[in-house]
């Protein structure tokens, strides 16, 4: 078999390696332009899992690389005058030119042919080749020269960033956040070798353009990074090779296979270097492209095998390294923060680590976040313990004059089961059992407020003196047998009411027996669905006026609070999206006019509803389609509502437009919450495939959000906030008398269940690297 290789660097070289391993007398030439021991950049870096990867697939490799690795188990973070450290990362550096001079070494070894100093400009002359490795790099000539076959999707970041070297050594992978008169830079630093360090310097476009850089060499940047870094470099140079300052491209591509030729490394995807993921990434393809050699029957069954099966792991990486990056984007958003709330926040970034993940780690780093949560909530006139707090989930929250004892939340859920819109048994019972089950808030089903803003025949209402009846049989239990408050959510389905049940086909017109519904435009949900009448100026009247008197009813019920729902496509929402509003007249055009009418729907409520009590509001922060609402958006939206008085943005996204395309996944929503809340500086609750306590508190403790609602784990789990109180010992948690012993032995088994849980994980840790060379290298005398 005849392999050629375009580009000699990890990809490329690992690929070499692992496929001559496999296929001894396969003759396997890398090109590859540049000269053998030519490099940019400084060093690279691998954590422990990747290095396992690598022992497992060529040990002699493995050996040399972990002979050169400087090793690390800290991640430090320097922020306003503060360091922050915390252990047990797992983290290895080697210079990137030692790593390349290795698998050079080792192909060699192995009969791998590598020519150097061959700048490829035509694949055609390896028209005699089976296979064809396109590992080119970042800016493969070959992924566009077929573009339209790979189809690669380029988002160039806005931050400016350049790789730099300094002889400072680094006993941690230190993130330096330094203010300058400028804005702010951010430097991302770690070891590679003795007295070698990489130092990845970044910023945004307009404290770039401040600060003097455009236009500057290699050697005045360095200079000026010098000027602004200088106190923690120590006296050290910056070194550059080839540091330009450039923008991060992100790149995914369509396709990775045309015909025998294959894309590896950077050339198919990059990942942002705030994760450390390039290398991994490249030598991680290599050892799946390998892998699908050894299993598939043919050549092209193995290139479809690799790319369908990596494409999944690849994505991960790059969907968490997207996280990452926007973090640092938008680091400003969170700079006025404690600065160890600021740490958590970047560990906690990317999702992999969590609250409880780090309490096991570092228990004292997480303790002190613990303190500062709680000397924040004592700071708003509680008066909580900040010696031995309790964790954030459990700390108390104020809306106005409404207090919550936590901040678990029952998101608003639809339960279809309300007769001519008369909430029935099923909801006093589903209400009050999670009531009893110690949600610090609960929000009710979307409540509408006439019999044609249902959603479906099922949907609860108020616009009655028998539903109004029936709302106060639950508010009245849930007040007297719980700790909790409970708010009502109010809307009108507009465009996606006259629907079936959900069990039936959501949001699918009904056979017989709909009503006639209105929207923002003339245009249906789905092509075959009932299309909407354009509301008039009479019609939003009505809508208006049938919004103050549900409320009127909901005080009279005696809820503690009142959402005003503007999300998920229904009504208002219909408004606010350019996706279903192309009205021409005062209330469709700019964002300002979109949110005229959700507006003033707003403000008669905020007129009308007790001014002691909280009223908060539903958004889509994203429509998840082109041309729709965006993130920032949301943070003007949530801006005009908190002009008008809102206490708190429930922020929730999307459901507006069929064709969207959401990015699901753990706490999905989250990073919108996020926006709004330290963009446009407004309590906010977040929402979204948040399934765990450790999750909540992970958000809470980072400022991501100020409460945490549940949806479908309340569904199965009324008693969530019950067990999360007993996990975290919280235990001034309610709990109704007659549940008092099952409250006392839930607490006692899970603080048993928790140690034997810790002990566990701390046992079935693997040591790290940089652990086992403690060991090794330990004086005897010492054991
Ligand atoms: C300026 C810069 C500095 C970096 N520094 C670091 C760092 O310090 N640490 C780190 O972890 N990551 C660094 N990275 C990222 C990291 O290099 C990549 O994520 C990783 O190397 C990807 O491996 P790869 O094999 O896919 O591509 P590359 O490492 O880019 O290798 C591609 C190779 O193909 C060769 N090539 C390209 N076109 C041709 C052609 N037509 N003919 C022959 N040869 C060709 C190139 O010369 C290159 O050697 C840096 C990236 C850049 C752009
Ligand atoms: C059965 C069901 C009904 C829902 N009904 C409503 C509703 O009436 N009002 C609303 O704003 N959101 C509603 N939602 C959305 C939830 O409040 C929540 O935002 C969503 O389920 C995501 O959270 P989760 O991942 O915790 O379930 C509903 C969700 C489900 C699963």
């Amino acid at each position: 078999m005849k392999v050629a290789i375009i580009g000699g660097g990890p990809a490329g070289l690992y690929a070499a390696i692992l496929l001559k391993k496999q296929r001894p007398s396969a003759d396997i030439t890398v090109h590859e332009r540049n000269r053998a021991d030519d490099t940019f950049g400084f060093g690279v870096v691998f954590s422990d899992a990747t290095l396992d990867n690598f022992e497992k697939h060529d040990l002699p490799s493995y050996r040399r690389i972990t002979q050169e690795f400087a090793y690390w188990d800290d991640i430090a973070v320097h922020f306003r005058g503060t360091v922050h450290r915390v252990g047990g990362n797992g983290f290895c550096g080697c210079s990137r030119q030692k790593l390349l001079l290795i698998l050079q070494e080792r192909a060699r070894e192995l009969g791998v042919v590598l020519h150097f100093e061959v700048d490829i400009e035509d694949e055609s002359r390896f028209a005699d080749a089976d296979l064809v490795l396109i590992a080119d790099g970042i800016n493969s000539r070959f992924r566009e020269k077929y573009v339209d076959h790979f189809q690669p999707k380029v988002d160039l970041r806005s931050n400016k960033f350049a790789w730099m070297g300094s002889t400072r050594s680094l006993d941690a992978f230190t993130f330096i956040f330094q203010e300058t008169e400028w804005g702010p830079f951010i430097a991302h630093a770690y070891q590679y070798e003795a007295g070698h360090s990489t130092w990845i310097f970044e910023t945004d476009p307009e404290t770039f353009e401040r600060a003097g850089l455009t236009g500057l060499n290699e050697t005045q940047s360095a200079a000026r990074m010098a000027g602004i870094f200088g106190w923690f470099l120590d006296g050290h140079k910056l070194l550059t090779n080839r540091s330009m300052w450039r923008n991060f491209p992100m790149i995914r591509s369509k396709r990775w296979v045309k015909d025998n030729m294959v894309l590896l490394g950077d050339a198919k995807a990059s990942a942002h270097f705030s994760i450390g993921s390039g290398t991994k990434l490249a030598m991680e393809d290599a050892i799946a492209l390998a892998e699908a050699m050894e299993r598939a029957p043919s050549i092209q069954a193995a290139l479809e095998v690799y790319e369908y099966g990596r494409r999944e792991e690849v994505e991960k990486t790059q969907h968490a390294a997207d996280v990452s990056l926007v973090w640092f984007e938008h680091v400003d958003r969170f700079w006025e923060f404690d600065p160890v709330q600021f740490a958590f926040g970047v560990m906690t970034r990317s999702k992999a680590i969590t609250y409880d993940n780090l309490k096991l780690r570092a228990p004292d780093f997480v303790a002190e976040v613990e303190k500062s949560f709680a000397r924040q909530v004592r700071s708003n006139g509680f008066d909580v313990n900040t010696d031995k707090p309790v964790v954030p989930l459990f700390q108390p929250f104020r809306l106005r004059e409404m207090e919550i004892a936590n901040r678990a939340v029952v998101s608003p859920m639809c339960m279809y089961s309300a007769k001519e819109g008369v909430p029935t048994d099923f909801h006093l019972v589903h209400y009050g059992s999670r009531a009893i089950g110690g949600a610090g808030l609960i929000f009710t089903e979307m409540t509408c407020v006439s019999r044609d803003a249902r959603i479906t025949p099922g949907c609860a209402g108020l616009w009655n003196d028998e539903q109004e009846a029936a709302w106060r049989r639950v508010v009245d239990f849930v007040h007297a047998n719980s700790a909790s408050k409970i708010c009502l959510q109010l809307g009108h389905a507009g465009r996606k009411g006259a629907t079936k049940l959900m069990w039936d086909g959501i949001d699918r017109p009904l056979d017989e027996g709909g009503w006639e519904v209105f929207s923002a435009s003339p245009l249906p949900y789905f092509p075959d669905s009932q299309v909407p009448r354009e509301l008039d100026r009479a019609g939003m009247n009505a809508v208006r006026d049938s919004f103050v008197a549900a409320a009127e009813r909901g005080e009279r019920c005696g809820f503690d609070m009142l959402e005003l729902h503007c999300a998920h496509g229904y009504l208002l929402a219909s408004f606010i999206s350019p996706l279903t509003n192309t009205r021409s007249d005062d209330y469709g055009g700019s964002l300002a006019n979109r949110l005229r009418f959700p507006l003033e729907v707003f403000e008669v409520l905020r007129a009308v509803w007790p001014k002691h009590k909280p009223m908060s509001v539903r958004i889509s922060a994203t429509d998840w389609a082109d041309g729709g609402i965006t993130g920032d958006d949301a943070v003007a939206i949530a801006r005009a509502f908190a002009e008008a008085g809102v206490d708190l943005v429930d922020v929730s996204t999307g459901q507006t437009v069929r064709d969207a395309q959401p990015i699901y996944g753990r706490m999905f929503q989250t990073p919108f919450s996020d926006q709004v809340r330290n963009e446009a500086r407004v309590a906010t609750m977040c929402v979204g495939n948040i399934t765990t306590a450790d999750q909540a508190n992970t958000i809470l403790a980072a400022g991501r959000a100020d409460l945490v609602a549940l949806g479908r784990p309340h569904l199965v789990d009324p008693f969530f906030t019950m067990k999360a109180a007993a996990w975290y010992g919280a235990d001034g948690a309610f709990c109704p008398p007659q549940y008092l012993p099952g409250k006392d032995q839930i607490f006692r088994n899970s603080v048993r269940d928790r140690l034997d849980l810790e002990e566990l994980r701390i046992k079935a840790k693997p040591k790290t690297r940089a652990e086992l060379k403690a060991e090794a290298t330990k004086p005897l005398a010492a054991e």
